[in-house]
């Protein structure tokens, strides 16, 4: 089996470290999401997955002949070439194997024992079952379609929005369906249904994934491992959002209960040093030294405590209110909108969901926003902070 490993991966840009001593493994048939904050180096580790981007120190190793694909955050694109150009170009290697296979059945016919024809008819049959692509033609169809690409067949991919371009490279990598798939928040700029496109034929085909993405739905229908990049380190969880989360709790847990050993620890050893050491002596110093350590760590641990504790709470209102709405068509979500008008903050902070076929009632005095809040759902404010995305409607 083909794998993919980094091995003591470290990673600077312009002296500012983002990813020290990493390693990890990917193996065939996995699906790993990548999760941790904007900026936190998720993009980094993904181009040097991919092998465009090459670390300061660590090995990149590839076990076997693997072919390795990536969506971009931002994809580029080949000027000139419309969108079903650009298709058909990335399925250049896949249509070839198919014609040569064609034509090696034809001379099969004649020659029916040929064992020279016969290992290729069987390697091309494999190269093909592969990938999938027996019904080539009716998958481009499929994936078109709930793309929403086929009207934009003959227009020039330079000239479509983000969303669009971003939409027409997994359209193709989906197809080419390499043997490691590495996709930069795939699912972005895609609306529900696609989404649950997306989700089925990963899952149905087998793909071998590494994905970055903040949507919690998209990982724990997907993932079968979590790396978690968080102040240039991975953390590894197996499983799912859900799985991730209960892991992230007990190692709140265990933490708190070691800051409390240490609490312990500490008060013991500020007795010993009141009550008055003999200098010196150089078992002492060590002694001391080691206390000092103690302190600061005792200082910085209930902060760090607080930030994880606080963190995980808000990760479990949003997945558990992700969770209890049955993945009903979602039509805008909210994610710390702030908004003033003039002096008078009118909203701060605010994230909310709303779904197809919520019934919601915006209640409160004059003035307050409640026509605002209506102008901001149809698109008709500019000036507010936060994110604001629209479902596919
Ligand atoms: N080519 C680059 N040159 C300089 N800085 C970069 C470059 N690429 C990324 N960075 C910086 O490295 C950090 C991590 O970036 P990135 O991997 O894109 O984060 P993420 O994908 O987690 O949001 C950011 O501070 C970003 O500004
Ligand atoms: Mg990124």
């Amino acid at each position: 089996m083909a794998n993919i490993s980094l091995q003591n991966i470290s990673k600077a840009f312009d002296y500012k470290p983002i990813l020290k001593d990493i390693s990890l493994h990917i193996h065939q048939g996995e699906r790993v999401a990548i999760i941790g904050k904007n900026g936190a180096g998720k993009s980094t580790l993904l181009k040097i997955l991919n092998g465009e981007l090459e670390a300061d120190y660590g090995k990149r190793i590839l076990e076997g002949d693997l072919e390795i694909q990536m969506l971009a955050q931002k994809p580029n694109f080949q000027e000139g070439s419309t969108t079903k150009e650009s298709v058909l170009q990335a399925l250049t290697t896949l249509n070839q194997a198919k014609q040569s296979l064609e034509q090696i059945a034809k001379s099969l016919q004649n020659a029916p024992y040929d064992k020279e024809l016969l290992k290729k008819h069987s390697k091309l049959s494999n190269f093909i079952e592969h990938h999938n692509a027996w019904d080539l033609e009716n998958k481009i169809q499929q994936i078109l379609e709930t793309f929403d690409l086929k009207e934009l067949e003959n227009q020039k991919v330079e000239y479509l929005s983000g969303g669009e371009q971003k939409r027409v490279a997994l359209a193709c990598l989906l197809l080419i369906k390499p043997d490691i798939l590495l996709l930069d928040e795939p699912t972005n700029h895609l609306d529900v249904e696609m989404v649950e496109f997306l989700e089925n034929l990963l899952l149905k085909e087998k793909y071998t994934l590494v994905f970055i993405s903040h949507d919690r739905y998209f990982i724990d229908k997907i993932a079968t491992r979590i790396i978690e990049v968080e102040d240039c380190k991975i953390r590894e969880f197996n499983g799912g959002y859900g799985d991730y989360l209960k892991a992230k709790e007990a190692l709140l847990k265990s933490l708190s209960k070691s800051h409390q050993t240490l609490l312990k620890h500490l008060r013991m050893e500020e007795e010993w040093l009141a009550r008055g050491v003999k200098a010196r002596v150089k078992r002492n110093e060590g002694r001391k030294e080691r206390i000092l350590k103690l302190r600061e760590e005792a200082k910085k641990n209930p902060s760090l405590i607080k930030k994880m504790s606080l963190e995980l709470e808000r990760e479990h209102k949003h997945f558990n209110q992700l969770e209890g709405t049955n993945h009903k068509k979602m039509l805008f979500e909210l994610e710390n909108i702030s908004m003033q008008m003039g002096n008078k903050i009118l909203f701060k902070n605010f994230s909310t969901r709303i779904l197809n076929t919520d019934k919601v009632a915006i209640v409160g005095k004059n003035g307050v926003g409640k026509s605002t809040f209506l102008k901001l759902l149809l698109g008709r404010a500019q000036n507010y902070y936060g994110t604001l995305q629209k479902g596919g409607f």
